[in-house]
């Protein structure tokens, strides 16, 4: 039987033709890959992963007690929804402050969580660029073409995810419901417990776990910078009665003001544009309120289509 999990790209020579191709192939088939030789080290991810044991383990009042607001979007939270659902996990998102009320939120009693939350965010943050760059060569454009839309201070943020057991996963509690990510790029680190899930042709997929590997998936953004070339993969996380999960997000966003519209490389007369340019931070705002409470409409691209 052909394997149906994503191919694992090795971007150690993320600079070479060949990889250019496989990570195009990739974004025009499922949107979603795993890389290697990403060159994180080894010791910053298991130092991370302790560190977000660490966190979920301390009790419900302490990590309430730093709780994400309406206002500033960095800290705990648990009772996200998605799509109006409410997804069965904890969270914890980390980002840089603005000099205002967006402010990171660090844990009393965990003195090595901001250091190694720091340093993960810009190993990911650094990756993201490289990826970044290829997509855009891959798209037609000067590599640095989409470079701008991410200095000086983009919006990426860490997540930290803990899908805790569940009772009663058939009965349609998703740790994260169907879903598409509405940034550039996502990296995400897995642990040893499966429970992604893409879809692909007609049906979901799992993901297989790689804990060396971290998942690449193509977000809205890139799908209207492509002009739908790529599509941006639905996904979700399922729980298991047995085993908890965790898992790291990493959303790589633009800055607030950014405008994103299909790239002149993939309009001509026969391809005329399928988006009109979208505000990041008002597509960003909208979003936001859907995650908090049901009400207005759920942000897509597809509002955008021309
Ligand atoms: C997300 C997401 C999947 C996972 O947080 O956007 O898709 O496996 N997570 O945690
Ligand atoms: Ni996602």
């Amino acid at each position: 039987m052909r394997n149906q999990s994503p191919p694992v790209i090795d971007i150690a020579g993320a600079e070479r033709a060949h990889t250019h191709k496989a990570i195009d192939a990739a974004c025009r088939d499922s949107g979603l890959f795993q890389v290697s030789g990403h060159g994180i080290d080894t010791r910053l991810i298991a130092a991370l992963r302790r560190q977000m044991r660490a966190l979920f383990a301390e009790p419900i009042a302490v990590k309430r007690s730093i709780s994400r607001t309406a206002e500033n979007p960095w800290g705990f939270y648990d009772k996200e929804l998605t799509r109006y659902t409410r997804d069965w996990k904890e969270t914890y998102d980390y980002g840089p402050g603005n000099d205002a009320e967006i402010v990171p939120q660090w844990p009393l009693g965990l003195p090595a969580f901001r250091p190694v939350i720091q340093a993960y965010y810009r190993a990911c943050d650094e990756i993201a660029m490289r990826l970044l760059r290829v997509i855009a060569r891959n798209l037609g454009m000067p590599p640095d073409a989409l470079d701008a839309n991410f200095r000086p201070e983009h919006t990426s943020f860490l997540r930290l995810n803990y899908y805790p057991k569940c009772p009663a996963p058939l009965a349609g509690h998703f740790g994260v419901n169907p879903h598409t990510d509405s940034g550039a790029i996502t990296l995400l680190l897995q642990d040893e417990q499966p429970g992604l899930e893409v879809f692909r042709r007609g049906a979901w997929w799992p993901v297989d776990p790689r804990p060396d590997t971290l998942v690449v998936n193509i977000g809205d953004i890139v799908q209207v910078w492509s002009n739908d070339r790529y599509t941006a993969p639905l996904h979700r996380a399922v729980t298991h009665a047995g085993a908890a999960r965790f898992s790291v997000p990493f959303f790589f966003n633009p800055v607030y003001s950014a405008e994103y519209a299909p790239l002149p490389s993939t309009i001509n007369s026969r391809e005329p544009p399928r988006y009109r340019p979208i505000n990041w931070g008002e597509f960003r705002a909208r979003r936001a309120s859907g995650d908090y409470a049901n009400q207005g409409e759920y942000a897509e691209i597809s509002q955008y289509a021309v």
